[in-house]
């Protein structure tokens, strides 16, 4: 009797140790893996990407959405992490270019891997980390690229937490042409022509955003879509006015680029070059000086180009007073 436990145990220990070998670690419910056959260097990876794992808080990552893919910057102030980050994407890079994957059971790993002929990916190292290039001529291998960036963004905002997680293929849409008319790369819009309620001329908007975001702002993006829309219909800019006040969590959109680094440990301000384009196209962009300072924020840190509204109740009234929409962007 004592005999058959033992061994029994000693069979399940061997199991599961094979199983983390071949990297088939089954999160809970999940069980669709399926390796390639011994696969000699995931031993020495998962060491790595364990250590990343444990390291995350002394980690800092930002992405850049492209057309075609992902810019990423990820980069640690410890020599020896910013080393192992290398290491580890140095050890990817080989796995996506021969299709080796890993993380079968997470389905989104298993799909990107399906596909590893149509990613392109170039590593440049930067003192402190690496600078990371992906991108793809497929739409819905840009999609799959877009989605595993985001969630490397979250091993390194949750670590362990996050990688015992399955993560779900994005669903691929159909496939659509977006043009650009008025604000290049931001807000793209279908052209339709025949549709009823075209854009007017002399329409009159507040956008009030108080929307809290990671990357680029959506009130900004609704913006930009909304003079897209109106150039995809033969208009100009100059036949709408805009003005969008920015106050509740969208403040930190108004930072200025080094208060931004600062504050949330990004590169720059993500919002400022849309920020730019917008007011090219006469957008008028400001921020509520009473949010400014309920957030802790000096005007000093708030970049030249937005000026600061005495409060965003005032510029809402002011605008509605003088006929604008007030559109809410929450
Ligand atoms: C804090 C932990 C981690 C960090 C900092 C990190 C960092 C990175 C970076 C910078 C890239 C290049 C692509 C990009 O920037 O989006 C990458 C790619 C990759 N990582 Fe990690 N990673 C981490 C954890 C993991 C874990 C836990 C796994 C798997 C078990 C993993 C598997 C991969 C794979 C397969 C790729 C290549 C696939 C692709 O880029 O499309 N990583 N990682």
């Amino acid at each position: 009797m004592l005999v058959r436990f033992f061994s029994g145990t000693i069979l399940l220990i061997l199991v599961a140790c094979l199983l983390e070998l071949n990297g088939q670690e089954q999160p809970q419910g999940k069980g669709k893996g399926k390796g390639k056959g011994p696969d000699a260097k995931l031993k020495a990876d998962q060491d790595v990407f364990h250590f990343l794992l444990e390291n995350h808080k002394d980690i800092k990552r930002t992405v850049k959405l492209l057309d075609n893919g992902v810019e990423t910057l990820t980069e640690s102030d410890k020599p020896e992490i910013a080393a192992k980050i290398q290491e580890h994407v140095e050890a990817m890079h080989q796995r996506v270019k021969e299709g080796r994957g890993l993380r079968h059971w997470d389905e989104l790993f298993a799909e990107i891997f399906k596909h590893y002929d149509k990613i392109k990916m170039t590593v440049e190292k930067t003192k402190k980390g690496v600078l990371v290039k992906e991108t793809s001529e497929d739409k819905y291998v840009v999609k799959l690229i877009q989605a595993h960036a985001e969630v490397v963004s979250q091993f390194v905002a949750s670590g362990f937490t996050e990688a015992h997680k399955n993560h779900e293929v994005p669903k691929d849409s159909p496939k659509v042409d977006l043009i650009y008319p008025i604000i290049p790369k931001f807000g793209g819009v279908v052209p339709l022509p025949k549709a009823v309620e075209q854009p007017r001329k002399g329409t009159k908007i507040v956008f009030d955003v108080t929307a809290d975001s990671k990357e680029v702002n959506k009130g900004l993006e609704r913006a930009a879509r909304l003079l897209n829309l109106y150039g995809s219909a033969g208009l100009k800019a100059a036949d709408i006015k805009i003005t969008i006040i920015l106050h509740g969590d969208a403040t930190k959109v108004a930072l200025s680029d080094e208060a931004y680094k600062a504050k949330f440990s990004a590169e720059s301000n993500p919002n400022l070059p849309l920020i730019r384009e917008l007011q090219k196209a006469g957008v008028e962009v400001l921020v509520c000086g009473q949010a400014v300072s309920y957030k802790g924020f000096q005007s000093s840190e708030i970049a030249k180009e937005v000026p600061i509204a005495l409060a965003a109740l005032t510029v809402i009234i002011n605008r509605q007073t003088d006929g604008y929409a007030c559109v809410p962007i929450p």
